[in-house]
């Protein structure tokens, strides 16, 4: 495999027209796999809220947690390019907030860059990162962390109006200094306008085939989260069945003395084992004997 991925290969992925490939860890086996598998760039999502903690919504995710579950993702990636998210309320309000939690996911995360959600209104506070050195991942359409004042989870930008907005999102975004931006949940057709239409990597999710790369929920590529399954995701595995037929097959091993066998058992010397058991036999007796004599005390208490 390659060397680890950069800025400098995404852009140039683009430039090239190669399709970026992308997916959420939020542990480290998870992440050694997608590493070892060739994903150019591992999301550290706010998703995990709901995926992994199970929670309704992304809202009340932390920065702590993130910083925790990047940390994790870090240990097991070599070549892939890390972006961290930027968990609700931590980058709205004030520039500073943004610089201070952004700064913990990078210095104590690992990650090499954030991802925040918004469209032209977080312009300032992307160039403001930018400025500082930490790079930027924007996210417009569907973005989750809005999703009560976008009226639940809906796809977007399909009327003029809208479309236009998210096409001067892009715009925006690109300008202040973003790296790249993902397109949630919008029409295939403007997803591709807007992949036309700027000069930095778009990496869609439930927005067709024209981005410049994809980005899905692996534990939703996995069959792992059966709480709602997007139109847009596609089930490359069912590990969720895989998972829950080993959990019963443990649970009947166990009720049947099946498991563990000899082969995962620990055999002691013979030698030590036989005088073992003379111990024990010995013991055995002057137990009996203790206990015989406690049996006489407490008769005679009760007398
Ligand atoms: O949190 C997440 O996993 C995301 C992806 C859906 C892009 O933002």
């Amino acid at each position: 495999m390659g060397d680890k991925i950069t800025l400098h290969n995404l852009q140039a992925r683009k430039e090239r027209g190669e399709k970026i490939s992308m997916l959420t860890a939020y542990d480290y086996p998870t992440a050694l796999l997608l590493d070892q598998a060739g994903i150019d760039m591992i999301l550290v999502g706010d998703s995990l809220g709901m995926v992994v903690h199970g929670l309704d919504t992304t809202l009340p995710v932390t920065v702590d947690m993130m910083v925790m579950h990047t940390q994790a993702v870090r240990r097991g990636i070599k070549h892939a390019f890390l972006v961290s998210d930027m968990p609700f309320m931590s980058y709205q309000i004030s520039t500073e907030k943004a610089m201070r939690n952004a700064a913990r996911l990078l210095a104590e995360g690992g990650a090499d860059a954030v991802k925040l959600e918004g469209g032209r209104h977080m312009a300032p506070t992307i160039r403001d990162l930018v400025e500082v050195g930490i790079a930027v991942q924007g996210h417009i359409g569907l973005t989750p962390q809005s999703v009560s004042a976008l009226g639940g989870f809906k796809t977007q930008g399909r009327t003029i109006d809208a479309a236009q907005k998210l096409l001067d999102d892009a715009r925006a975004l690109e300008e202040a200094g973003a790296f790249s931006i993902v397109l949630e949940a919008i029409p295939a057709q403007l997803a591709e306008l807007i992949t036309q239409s700027i000069s930095i990597p778009t990496i869609g999710i439930g927005a067709g085939a024209g981005c410049d790369g994809q980005v899905l929920v692996t534990h939703d590529l996995l069959g792992l989260f059966d709480r709602f399954t997007p139109k847009f995701v596609k089930r490359y595995a069912e590990i969720g069945k895989a998972m829950q037929a080993a959990f019963e097959a443990y649970r009947d091993d166990v009720q049947s003395s099946t498991f563990p066998g000899e082969e995962h058992s620990f055999a002691m010397p013979d030698a030590v084992w036989e005088s073992l058991q003379s111990e024990a036999d010995a013991s055995g007796n002057r137990h009996a004997n203790l206990s015989q004599q406690r049996e006489y005390v407490d008769k005679e208490k009760i007398r």
